[in-house]
């Protein structure tokens, strides 16, 4: 008998994700639970700074690997309860795979309890101190170059497959150089399969999320709508400053309530060329 006559055939697209997602999941733990042994990092290869961010249950810190500057994200559950380690593996594995110019570059983890820390490239400045820190200067074509490298990340992320939903956009988690490239960081709630539907940062979640119904990868093009007002207000969101006109349109769409109404990162970068053409 052919083979094919024996598998039930799936035609719904959220059960074939679904599938993906459980294939994914087996994949990691049949790696151990432990991650590739090809980027684990002795804790004693590295020098621990000063701290520059962090909150809930990870520390971040300036410090240097084998001499070279990193940052470095440590877990820190005094308990080391098995949910938090599971968190850490999901976040790291999560990144681990990831390699593109505007995602924050990951270099190694130590991956054994109680020393649990993701080591990452160091990135001088987040948006959010770029944003509110101090008398930085912002013009129109920064932000919109700005929003290009962000659009370019998510065209990325949303094509792999399974997309990856990052879900918690907002200024504190994107980094940015000296040369005003964006790089998106947090992986936190992308990469936990626990995470609630309603999980987020209020100001920047779609309506979809708030009734924890079923969601898609068009949540980040809703909070990317907020953020690129932002950019513009450079007060958080929904203070009522008037929209940058060239971005008014893109912005708009982005909030549609209707998330299939919304575009997807790869129109949003082609609406953003042309907006940096008028300028
Ligand atoms: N590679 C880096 N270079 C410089 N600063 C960083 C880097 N990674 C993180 N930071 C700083 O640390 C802050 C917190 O990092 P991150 O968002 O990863 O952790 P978190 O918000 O505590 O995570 P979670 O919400 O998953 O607990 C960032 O907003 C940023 O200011
Ligand atoms: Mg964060």
């Amino acid at each position: 008998m052919a083979l094919s006559g024996t598998l039930p055939r799936i035609k719904d697209p959220a059960e074939i994700e679904r599938i993906l997602q459980e294939n994914n999941e087996l994949k990691r733990q049949i790696a151990g639970g432990g991650g590739s042994t090809s980027y684990q990092i002795p804790y004693e290869e590295l020098e621990v700074q000063d701290q520059i961010g962090g909150g809930g249950f990870s520390l971040v810190y300036r410090g240097f690997w084998r001499g070279t500057p990193v940052a470095i994200k440590k877990w820190f559950d005094p308990n080391h309860s098995d949910q938090m380690v599971q968190e850490f593996r999901e976040e790291v594995m999560t990144l681990a795979e990831l390699r593109h110019p505007n995602v924050m570059q990951f270099l190694g983890a130590c991956m054994k309890p109680p020393q649990l820390a993701m080591v990452t490239e160091h990135m001088p400045f987040s948006l959010h101190s770029v944003l509110y820190g101090g008398q930085v200067d912002l013009d129109k074509r920064k932000i919109v170059a700005m929003a290009q490298d962000i659009a370019r990340a998510f065209i990325y992320l949303h094509s792999r497959r399974p997309a990856i939903v990052h879900r918690d956009i907002k200024p504190a988690n994107f980094l940015v150089d000296r040369a005003w490239k964006v790089k998106v960081c947090d992986f936190g709630l992308a990469s936990n399969s626990k995470a609630q539907a309603g999980a987020g940062t209020p100001q920047y979640m779609a309506p979809e999320l708030w009734e924890n119904s079923h969601y898609n990868e068009k949540v980040d093009v809703y909070a990317f709508g907020v953020l690129l007002n932002e950019l513009i207000a450079r007060e958080p969101p929904f203070s009522g400053v008037p929209l940058l006109e060239v971005l008014s349109d893109i912005i708009k769409r982005c909030w549609d309530g209707t998330s299939s109404a919304r575009p997807s990162f790869l129109q949003i970068s082609e609406l953003l060329k042309e907006a940096a053409k008028s300028l």
